[in-house]
């Protein structure tokens, strides 16, 4: 079995979040802490992987096989799920071989690990790409990269739920929308299913354009059937994936410190940093509550700070 057992329960509490921008234009947010859902499998990740590995249970897979980068929380927390769970995983990494910590990590959780160059894992989307690994791997299940498209979706849509049973422990009665950071744009998708038109979904873009997550959230919402969608994507890449400045670095800590609440600079800091321009902007009436996903990624950051 690859599911994780009955028993094994996720908690992912709901914070509200006290910072003066906040309490100046009068918006009240909850953070959905999923990275404190469990100390090594953290946050969204969980939740894109869960339909992959009952997929994976029904086809009598043995183990799953993915691909990420050097720092991917994805690899981190499918190694980590591995080798809670007891299933084989194996990791094809993009560029040469490199000792981060998220790689000593998942070398750490038992992970097979294969590099596959910069030109080798462009091909990941290439019709024929996987034929060589399933043959190499036959009792391994594939799972894409990040665990996108709509099985990650769908394990996504039970956030609903989790947020739902708790608002009333904050005094409130319903929400006004979700607020958080997009890569692919498949938790995304997974909140615009569940919510069918209710509240809408705000996606702060960790990449540029170019991406393709419009496309991926539209080809989700598609699959899924879904008609009423409501959801905005909005650029918070500050000029590309993982690119960093000052006041980016400048806004993460004086928000940590002011709002107890812990974030990286590639998704959750840029999705905070950007909620702040759109609220100063005067995107949202006063009285508007919103969710704001913490997404998780805090274990790139030790990455990201052995770099600094
Ligand atoms: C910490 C973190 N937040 C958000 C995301 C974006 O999730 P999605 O790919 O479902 O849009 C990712 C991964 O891509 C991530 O690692």
């Amino acid at each position: 079995m690859l599911s994780p057992p009955d028993n094994w329960f996720l908690q992912a509490p709901l914070d509200p979040l006290h910072l003066d921008w906040l309490t100046r234009a009068g918006i009240e947010v909850a953070v959905l802490r999923l990275d404190q859902i469990d100390p090594l499998i953290s946050g969204n990740k969980w939740f894109k992987l869960i339909e992959h590995l009952k997929t994976a249970d029904r086809l009598g897979a043995e183990g799953i096989i993915s691909l990420g980068g050097a720092h991917s929380n994805h690899l981190h927390a499918l190694a980590a799920a591995g080798k809670r769970f007891g299933f084989a995983t194996v990791g094809l990494l993009r560029g040469h071989p490199q000792q981060t910590p998220t790689v000593k990590d998942l070398q750490a959780f038992g992970m097979q690990l294969h590099w596959l160059g910069y030109a080798g894992y462009r091909a990941r989307h290439e019709a024929g790409f996987w034929q060589p690994w399933q043959t190499r791997y036959p009792r391994l299940h594939p799972v894409p990269e990040g665990g996108g498209g709509l099985p990650g979706a769908l394990g996504c849509m039970q956030l609903r739920a989790t947020v739902c049973a708790q608002l009333p422990g904050l005094g409130w009665s319903d929400h006004d929308g979700w607020w958080l950071a997009c890569g692919t744009g498949t938790t995304l998708a997974g909140l615009v299913l569940a919510e069918a038109g209710d509240h809408p979904v705000y996606g702060a873009l960790a990449v540029p354009d170019d991406h393709g997550v419009a496309q991926m959230v539209e080809r989700i919402v598609q699959e899924a059937g879904v008609v009423n969608a409501r959801y905005e994507l909005i650029d918070a890449s500050r000029g590309g994936f993982a690119k960093v400045d000052p006041l980016l670095l400048d806004f993460i800590e004086k928000t940590e410190q002011a709002g107890s609440i812990p974030l990286e600079p590639l998704y959750t800091g840029k999705a905070l940093m950007a909620l702040k321009q759109q609220v100063e902007a005067g995107k949202f009436a006063r009285g508007t509550r919103l969710i704001f996903v913490h997404t998780g990624g805090l274990q790139g950051r030790r990455g990201f700070d052995s770099q600094a």
